[in-house]
């Protein structure tokens, strides 16, 4: 069933709007002991060990499914996701420096992540406090980790609508010089930043969703401040600061909906215009921000990865999540875990076992990054607010249907 353009947009609008069990249960998830779980609600189970019906997530009866299903394995017996995929591509997950100050959550990123990128403290609101000011505390936090951990950082990013400081912009905007001020200083926070970062990070998201969303009438996001001010100049002098800063770090253009060829054509033909100018651009970062039921399926995610593949990039899944409520269901609320029906927590495991196995045949894949790592802090929680379980381990940190749907072609969600 495809996404209507309408659905997009809409679903659009509203991402717009905003932007543990007893510690020893839930470090049984990053390698430690604990018996079997069911997980993501709705789990109605002959053979669960538990037979709770109190509002927490695990072991619980649903009363809006009837569905049976297995019982979940020993999380102790999980693999680490980064050994399991470590013949294909680097995976990931985006996490807060706060996520480190958990001992569950550090286990589980140490045990799965090769990669980690910062959810939210490489942007340049966290980074650019005032031009050639800057605060990088937050970042180095993550840095440090990941230096200790052999984990490897995806930098996100520089060049975002969102999160696009006041100060590039400020000034008498009629002025004859006013589109090269700004890019001037687009220009020295890159350098500045991407200087910084060298030899830290393995690539950055330069640009991040610079086309117009699904039904727009134009190619690019004209509502940015940056195309305001500079039209789609600012791309190309995203691009060539940071490769003048950094000449091996990977350069990304990320976006979400890729998967959706109306989208994919416009940014195909940016890309193609930015290397026929010989802009130094190595990779498609595609988003995934997507639902347990609906588009993509798999015909359409490979689309997106074979595009990549045709203009001689490497590809990235960027910012994978799961949504358990449809594409442009913002109303919907299940409230816990346990009311949530077995099917969509099998519909969910299923699409993420099509997104890393569709991955992994691709070579062009060099990572795999979800957004969070567990349930218990996802930005789909706050956008709107209701409860979401879009990850691969639940809100106790525990592996969920969808993780052994990934790490075990046999295993029936
Ligand atoms: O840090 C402040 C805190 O000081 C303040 O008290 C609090 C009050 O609301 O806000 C905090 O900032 C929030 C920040 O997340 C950290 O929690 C912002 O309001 C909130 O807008 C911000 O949302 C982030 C959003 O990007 C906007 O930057 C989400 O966490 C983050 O998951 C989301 O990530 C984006 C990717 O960068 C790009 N692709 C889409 C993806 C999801 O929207």
């Amino acid at each position: 069933m495809a996404n209507t353009d309408n659905d997009l947009v809409s679903r659009r609008r509203a991402l717009m709007l905003g932007a543990s069990l007893a510690a020893t249960s839930a470090l049984a998830a990053c390698g430690g002991g604990g018996g079997g779980s069911i997980t993501g609600g709705g789990v109605s189970s002959s053979s669960s060990s538990s037979s709770s019906s109190s509002s927490s997530s695990s072991s619980s009866s649903s009363s809006s499914s009837s569905t049976s299903v297995s019982a979940l394995p020993d999380p102790s017996t999980a693999p680490a996701l980064k050994d399991h995929f470590s013949a294909n591509f680097l995976t990931g997950a985006a996490i807060e420096p706060y996520d480190l100050d958990d001992a569950v959550m550090k286990a589980l990123i140490i045990k799965h992540c090769s990669s980690i990128t910062a959810e939210n403290c490489m942007k340049p609101t966290a980074i650019g406090t005032a031009e050639g000011v800057y605060d990088f505390s937050q970042a180095d936090k993550l840095i440090t980790f990941a230096q200790a951990n052999g984990i490897q950082v995806r930098a996100h990013t520089l060049v975002w609508y969102q999160t696009a400081p006041d100060w590039f912009f400020a000034g008498d905007k009629t002025a004859a010089n006013y589109k090269t001020i700004v890019l001037q200083r687009l220009e020295r926070y890159i350098t500045d930043v991407v200087t910084y970062f060298k030899g830290k990070v393995y690539s950055w998201d330069v640009v991040n969703e610079v086309i117009v969303d699904v039904g727009g009438t134009t190619t690019y996001r004209e509502d940015s401040p940056w195309y305001i001010a500079t039209g789609a100049d600012y791309i190309e002098t995203a691009f060539r600061a940071a490769r003048a800063a950094d000449p091996t770090v990977k350069l990304f253009i990320n976006e979400y909906d890729t998967e959706v060829q109306s989208k994919r054509d416009k940014l195909v033909s940016v890309i193609q215009g930015l290397q026929t100018k010989g802009v130094p651009i190595d990779g498609v970062g595609h988003q995934m921000h997507i639902h347990a039921t609906g588009d993509p399926d798999q015909a359409k995610f490979e689309a997106a990865l074979t595009a990549t593949e045709a203009l001689g990039l490497i590809n990235h899944v960027s910012e994978l999540d799961v949504n358990i409520y449809p594409a442009g269901d913002f109303s919907t609320d299940y409230h816990t875990a346990a009311n949530v029906p077995a099917s969509i927590m099998q519909s969910q495991a299923l699409k993420y076992r099509m997104v890393y196995s569709t991955a992994a045949a691709h070579a062009s894949v060099k990572s795999v990054t979800t957004w969070g790592i567990a349930d218990s802090h996802t930005w789909l929680k706050s956008v709107p607010v209701r409860l979401n379980l879009p990850l691969l381990f639940d809100e106790q940190r525990l592996p969920k249907r969808a993780f052994w749907a990934v790490v075990d072609p046999t295993f029936v969600p």
